[in-house]
């Protein structure tokens, strides 16, 4: 690791501040900043102080050595004070602030300890050799100091892993997701039998799903996915709780929260599991596009189904498997996504926002923040790209509820140009190559409405919305 130095010059103290997050020490020696204060006092010269520009504060610097001058300047009245601005490139900003704590004020123990743990902490790929090498210790000490921390990450690791691999995502994909080489990841998959060995042994002994989850850090949904291996659908669907609906109108009072996060516009479970059940097989490769929250991913586990998903959220820690990627109509390199490969999709389970219902809660370039026209000539688009960039045999799922701008306004009164329909999404589907198979109703909830809503709804003839369809397509011979 080289450090670059810069020149020295004067800045104002007060676009100086101590930040502790990369500050080694415990506190500040007050004795140690009067007696440089009085050396100031006296005229006598001190060497910059060490700083970077600041990655948060807009014209700010946060000291990386000097925390000790700068406050004596502060105590003595100065208004500025001579600096080195440091480039640091890769190297961790703590483990430099505490490389140059060494040389005039030993860290105590107490704090190369704390020190290490916070440095592999905000960077699990530093060896225990870097960290020891920066702050004055050997590898072994190292070792011991962050042996708990390597072993939980380890075991998240696996997790990962264990989660992307079950739902089909390429090794190369998902060393690329997780920051790691190929051959790391073939080297955990090889162990995978161990992971699931306490688990299972706990499972065996009679403990619940929820407790063997809590107790390993599983997901359930990675549980069920193990449980149920070998299961046809409807014994998964009889083991989940979930009733089997035999006609075409699905509804559902609520989400079930094993599956899928809090989300805006969560879709529940049932419904994917349904989706799945009637229109497709075991193994068959699901793509969800917009993938929220993780409903699809999670259910497909639990149905032995693999999954692919994107989302422009990125929650990299907590959903690797959703990867991120923002479906932006300028760009157009859409070609470039996880559809590029020579594996194209069975079934595409597409639950995009309903045109500008809860576009207040979705990242600012969504397409729920698009105006009526744009929208629609987003998905027409993006049908037409789903068309081309999957299989003859590969079938779509559309999630999605009428938009009516109905809230204080009466039926009668309605302007239709702010509405987009069931038909408005089929006069797009149609000319894109998409072919209608089934129309399924899946009712939204209405109990947010109260009763007092609904009294003063029905005083005003305003005719609200819930209802909710799942159109089924397949790819039109042409
Ligand atoms: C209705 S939500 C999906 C909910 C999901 N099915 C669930 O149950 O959690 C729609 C998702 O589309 C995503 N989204 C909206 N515009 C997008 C875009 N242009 N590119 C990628 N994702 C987008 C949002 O971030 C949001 O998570």
């Amino acid at each position: 690791m080289t450090i670059r130095d810069n020149v020295s010059t004067k800045v104002a103290i007060s676009d100086v501040t101590l930040d502790e997050s990369i500050y080694p020490r415990e506190n500040i020696d007050h004795k140690r900043v009067s007696i440089f204060a009085e050396n100031l006092r006296d005229n006598i010269k001190f060497d910059p102080i060490e700083v970077q520009v600041h990655p948060k504060k807009e014209g700010q610097y946060r000291i990386l050595d000097g925390v000790h001058r700068w406050n004596a300047h502060k105590e003595v009245g100065l208004t500025d004070i001579q600096v080195i601005i440091k480039d640091l490139k890769a190297i961790d900003p703590l483990l430099y602030a505490a490389k140059m704590a060494i040389g005039p004020k030993q860290l105590t123990e107490k704090e190369t300890r704390s020190t290490a743990r916070r440095a592999f902490q905000n960077n699990p790929r530093l060896t225990s050799s870097e960290i020891g090498r920066l702050i004055g210790r050997s590898r072994q000490t190292i070792a011991n100091y962050i042996a708990d921390l390597k072993a939980v990450r380890q075991i998240k690791l696996d997790q990962k892993i264990w989660r992307m691999n079950r739902l089909g995502i390429p090794q190369e994909r998902i060393a690329m997701r997780l920051g790691e080489t190929r051959d790391i990841i073939r080297n955990h998959l090889g162990k995978m039998l161990i992971l699931t060995k306490s688990p299972n042994t706990d499972l065996s002994q009679g403990l619940t799903i929820p407790q063997v989850a809590a107790k390993h850090g599983w997901t359930e949904p990675m549980l069920w996915s193990w449980v149920l291996e070998g299961k046809s659908d409807q014994s998964r669907f009889k083991d989940l709780g979930w009733g089997l609906r035999t006609w075409d109108l699905w509804n559902f009072n609520d989400c079930d929260h094993r599956f899928g996060d809090e989300w805006p516009g969560r879709i529940p479970a049932q419904m994917i599991a349904h989706i799945l059940f009637y229109f497709s097989n075991p193994n068959d490769l699901i793509f969800d596009p917009m993938a929220g929250g993780g409903v699809t991913a999670d259910t497909s586990l639990a149905l032995g189904r693999r999954c692919w998903s994107l989302d422009m959220e990125d929650r990299a820690d907590n959903r690797p498997e959703i990867e991120p990627y923002h479906w932006d109509m300028t760009l157009n390199n859409w070609e470039d996504t996880i559809l590029a490969g020579k594996e194209k999709p069975d079934l595409i389970i597409f639950d995009p926002p309903y045109f500008q219902k809860k576009a207040d809660s979705y990242g600012e370039n969504s397409i729920a923040r698009m105006p009526r026209q744009e929208y629609l000539h987003f998905l027409d688009n993006f049908f037409r790209f789903l068309k081309n960039n999957t299989r003859k045999t590969t079938r779509l799922a559309l999630i999605n509820s009428d938009w009516r701008d109905f809230q204080s306004c009466p039926a009668l009164e309605e302007e239709t140009q702010n509405a987009i329909l069931l038909t408005d999404y089929y006069k797009i589907l149609e000319p894109a190559g998409w072919e209608l198979t089934h129309i399924i109703q899946a009712p939204l909830s209405s109990e947010r409405f109260n009763a007092i809503m609904v009294s003063a709804m029905q005083e005003k003839k305003i005719l609200g919305v819930t209802s909710r369809y799942i159109l089924l397509l397949k790819q039109k011979n042409s």
